[in-house]
This record gives C-alpha cells, sequence and structure tokens, in this order.
C-alpha cells in the first residue's frame, strides 16, 4: 500500500514550491552596514572583505541614493577614526561634528527617509580597540556606560533614528534610554546587541576600522571580559530580556550562522523584533570559497540569508544586502 501522504507533491514544480514556500526575503528584511571614513572621493576595498568598501561622505550620499531606489531603507553607519584622533576614552565620539554626526546629516540630507542607525561602542575610537574604557587592566562598566549615553545623545542630535550599543556592558541600555528621554529624544529608538558573542568572525570587520585590541602590558587582548562565551545559551534569554526591561526596542543576536539556535530561542521568548548580524566573517568565508570556484556564491548566499530569517530573524544586517538585491529582487 502507498502512502496517502506523499510530501513530494509539495516539491513537484518551482510552482508548487514557491506556493509553499514559508520563508522569503525581501527588500524589507535587510538593515545595510556601511564603513564612512574621512576624505574625498573614496572608496577604497577592504582586502578581508572583497567588494565591500569604505566610503568618503560625498561617495556615502551616492550609496544612500542607490540603496534608498533599490528599496533598502535602512543603514547601519559605522566609522573608521583618524589613529591620532584615538584615546582611552573615545573623546572623539562625542565631538558634534565628528565623521560620524556629519555622516547621519548627509544621510538625513541626501534621503530624509532613509532610517539612520549608529553603532554606539568606544572601539573605533579607542587608542586600545576596546569598546570601554581601560583600568588597571580592566575594562571600566559603569564610566563606559555613561560614556556611551553621551555618544548615543550626541548621535541623535545629529538626526540618527536608532542607536544600535554594541558594547555589552551592563546596564548601558537603561543609562541610555534614560539619557536619550532626558534630552528630549523620545522618538531615538535603541537596537542592543543583546545577546553578542566573542567570535573570532569579527576579523574583517577589525580590518576595516582598524579596530582591534592593541597589544600592549596591561591592555586585555580580547573582548572575553564583556562579550559573550559562545558556549553559552541561558545567559542570552537573560542579557536579551535585560535589554528589554531596560528599554531596547529592538534586540539583537550576533553573529549569525553559528548562533541560529539562539536566535530561535530568543524569537520564542521575546515580543520584540530580533535582528541577526550576519558578521564579516561570515561575509568573507563565502566571498573566499566563492572565488576559488569551491562554492556557488549566490545560491549559498541565498540559502544562508534564508536560514537566518527561517531561525526567527525579523531584521537581517548583512554586506549581502545589496548582493541580494541585484540578483534575487
Ligand atoms: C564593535 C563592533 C564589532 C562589530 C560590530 N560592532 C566588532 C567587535 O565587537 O569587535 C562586528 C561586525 C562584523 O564583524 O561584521 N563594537
Amino acid at each position: 500500500m502507498y502512502p496517502l501522504i506523499r510530501n513530494r507533491r509539495l516539491r513537484a514544480s518551482e510552482s508548487i514550491r514557491r506556493l509553499v514556500r514559508e520563508t522569503t526575503l525581501t527588500s524589507d528584511d535587510f538593515l545595510v552596514p556601511l564603513f564612512i571614513t574621512e576624505g574625498k572621493g573614496i572608496k577604497e576595498e577592504i582586502p578581508s572583505m572583497p567588494n565591500y568598501f569604505r566610503l568618503s561622505l560625498d561617495n556615502l550620499e551616492k550609496e544612500a541614493k542607490e540603496l534608498w531606489n533599490m528599496g533598502l531603507c535602512s543603514m547601519l553607519l559605522f566609522v573608521k577614526v583618524d589613529d591620532k584622533l584615538k584615546d582611552n576614552k573615545g573623546t572623539e565620539a562625542l565631538n558634534p561634528d565628528g565623521l560620524m554626526q556629519r555622516a547621519i546629516k548627509t544621510v538625513k540630507n541626501a534621503c530624509p527617509q532613509m532610517l539612520v542607525m549608529t553603532d554606539v561602542a568606544l572601539d573605533p575610537f579607542s587608542s586600545y580597540g576596546h569598546d570601554g574604557i581601560v583600568a588597571e587592566g580592566q575594562i571600566l562598566n559603569d564610566e563606559t556606560a555613561e560614556l556611551l549615553a553621551e555618544m548615543s545623545v550626541s548621535h541623535a542630535n545629529a538626526g540618527a533614528d536608532f542607536v544600535a550599543p554594541s558594547d555589552m556592558m551592563d546596564g548601558r541600555i537603561l543609562t541610555i534610554r534614560e539619557a536619550l528621554e532626558d534630552e528630549g529624544f523620545l522618538n531615538t529608538g535603541i537596537m542592543a546587541y543583546s545577546a553578542k558573542y566573542a567570535s573570532a568572525f569579527y576579523g574583517p570587520f577589525r580590518d576595516a576600522l582598524d579596530s582591534a585590541p592593541v597589544d600592549i602590558a596591561n591592555v586585555p587582548k580580547d573582548k572575553k571580559t564583556y562579550q559573550m562565551d559562545y558556549a553559552n545559551r541561558y545567559e542570552a534569554i537573560k542579557e536579551t530580556q535585560m535589554d528589554i526591561d531596560e528599554g531596547a526596542d529592538i534586540v539583537m543576536v550576533k553573529p549569525g550562522l553559528c548562533y541560529l539556535d539562539i536566535v530561535r530561542e530568543i524569537k520564542n521568548e521575546v515580543e520584540v523584533p530580533v535582528a541577526v548580524y550576519q558578521v564579516s566573517g561570515e561575509y568573507a568565508m563565502l566571498k573566499a570559497a566563492a572565488e576559488k570556484g569551491w562554492l556557488d556564491h549566490d545560491a549559498v548566499m541565498l540559502e544562508q540569508l534564508t536560514a537566518i530569517k527561517r531561525a526567527g530573524a525579523n531584521i537581517i544586517a548583512s554586506y549581502f544586502a545589496k548582493d541580494f538585491i541585484r540578483i534575487f529582487r
């Protein structure tokens, strides 16, 4: 006797597969990370991130318009800061005329409706390459949270729609939320990097911003005292729940692919939108394998992005956003 149910009926043609497909991607799913640098006419490729660039403000303006025309309406900004401007407290981060503040204004002038999110952490501004202030071999928590709150207010003042603290200090979401409210930025949102793991997949990003922790005495060589241990699951839920209680509008899991179990658990647990950051190392791996002809770039990209959404991502921060739209939409 043949089975009454033959699952292959629902796979028999591309049309039926399309009809029953549970997960599809659109331009609305993406948040586009962008790297900004000083200068004019600059579009420099990041060696460990093929076909991804650092842009000067004039090119950022062009990029914003291009993204908007492709239906990509949200971006996440990062700045590469001149070494001369770096110090332990990331003082330059608060400069009202700093690169980030000018980048926000550039995008908002060119493309007023573009949603602008900004990275909030000290590392691109820190002479030690840490997300917080370093003192006696430690990363100071509360002093750093205060600085991040000032930085957030400065970004909101320049026109940012959302600030995205990526530092993993304890209590920083509440400190930031209170500072924004005190300054009248009631509608500035917070996307919290809630479950951010101490991952080796951030390597190419640190090349892009020249932001890796420095190798000098009495400075921690990694970020393991603040970013999470990748062996841990329950802790991710605790971190995320705390961020929501402190006022996060959107929570994030980072990196993506190796952490999709965490994404699903958090998605099942919380009511706020869940973002996933498919990070630089994930991008670099596929680009490298594709360059060698070992993987089919477009097919693997689609499979990976679909898996991230299937796991529960409402928002995907990805360096593949433009590639995806060009190839599949
Ligand atoms: C910095 C920050 C990092 C990333 C986003 N914000 C690097 C780090 O924590 O060292 C990584 C993004 C990527 O690898 O694509 N706070």
